[in-house]
């Protein structure tokens, strides 16, 4: 494995024993460029490079599931011409992910609700999930106008609908059978969230499924955010004491 070797001036990574599901908020594309005084679409652009090359990465190492942040149901708040610019660059990925598809074998995933994105956008969506059925490999979750109370809201929506007609019983509800509900059902919670850029929030990601993450923040900007910083959270991670209420 002497390829995926950490460099001295990083934390040494035992590969053997990563975290199955590590969960990403790629925050701070806009100052990032205002750093370089470039336009804030030109930060998301590069954020889309960063995503490129992290998960290909984590994809290479063998992690089973990396779910990234891409668009919160408070992102719409944002001006127009930044939403746009957002959209035609996960539509550009998708366009470029489909074409790599057969031989990279990675599964995809959206948490979100689909309906209100550009029509094109969301068929490229719903394309990319249908050909995710027949790949095994690593998952990759995007979350694309995403919220967590939202997705909550729905899963009770769903839920409730389910015990009207007479298929759930309030009774009988548990985490489990809950979640199932979820846009996550099926997927194990995230073992690891990481936000770069500074803030320590969660801006609404996961809220249900990270009750028990461990978490890694750093200032280091989601454009800068390289394998050394993905290395150094693992590592970070690898260091927890994780007990879930119990005693080690
Ligand atoms: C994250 O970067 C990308 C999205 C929220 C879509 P930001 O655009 O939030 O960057 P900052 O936080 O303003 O630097
Ligand atoms: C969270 O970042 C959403 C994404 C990274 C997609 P924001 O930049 O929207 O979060 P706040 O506004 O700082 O909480
Ligand atoms: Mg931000």
């Amino acid at each position: 494995m002497a390829f995926f070797k950490t460099n001295s001036q990083t934390p040494a990574v035992d590969f053997k024993h990563l975290p199955r599901h590590v969960a990403i908020i790629m925050d701070g594309n806009g100052r990032w460029a205002k750093k370089r005084g470039l336009p804030r679409t030109a930060g998301h652009a590069a954020g889309a490079e960063t995503f490129r090359t992290i998960a290909t990465y984590c994809k290479d190492i063998g992690l089973e599931y990396l779910t990234v942040y891409a668009f919160s149901t408070e992102n719409w708040k944002r001006p127009a011409e930044e939403v746009g610019a957002i959209m035609g660059l996960l539509k550009k990925y998708l366009l470029e992910a489909i074409g790599k598809m057969e031989r990279d074998k990675v599964k995809m995933k959206f948490f979100g609700d689909l309906s209100p994105l550009p029509e094109e956008l969301r068929l490229l969506c719903e394309q990319t999930e249908e050909i995710s059925k027949r790949y095994e490999g690593c998952q990759v979750n995007i979350c694309l106008n995403y919220g967590g109370r939202d997705e909550i809201i729905r899963a009770a929506q769903a839920f409730a609908t389910a015990c009207v007609e007479g298929k759930a019983d309030p009774n009988h509800l548990t985490e489990e059978a809950f979640s199932k509900y979820l846009f996550s059902a099926d997927v194990p919670d995230p073992d690891l969230v990481i936000r770069p850029s500074g803030e320590l929030r969660l801006s609404n990601f996961l809220p249900w499924q990270s009750a028990y993450a461990e978490f890694y923040f750093t200032d280091v900007l989601w454009p800068d955010f390289g394998k050394d910083e993905l290395h150094r959270a693992l590592a970070a991670y690898q260091g927890r004491s994780r007990r879930f209420g119990g005693i080690k």
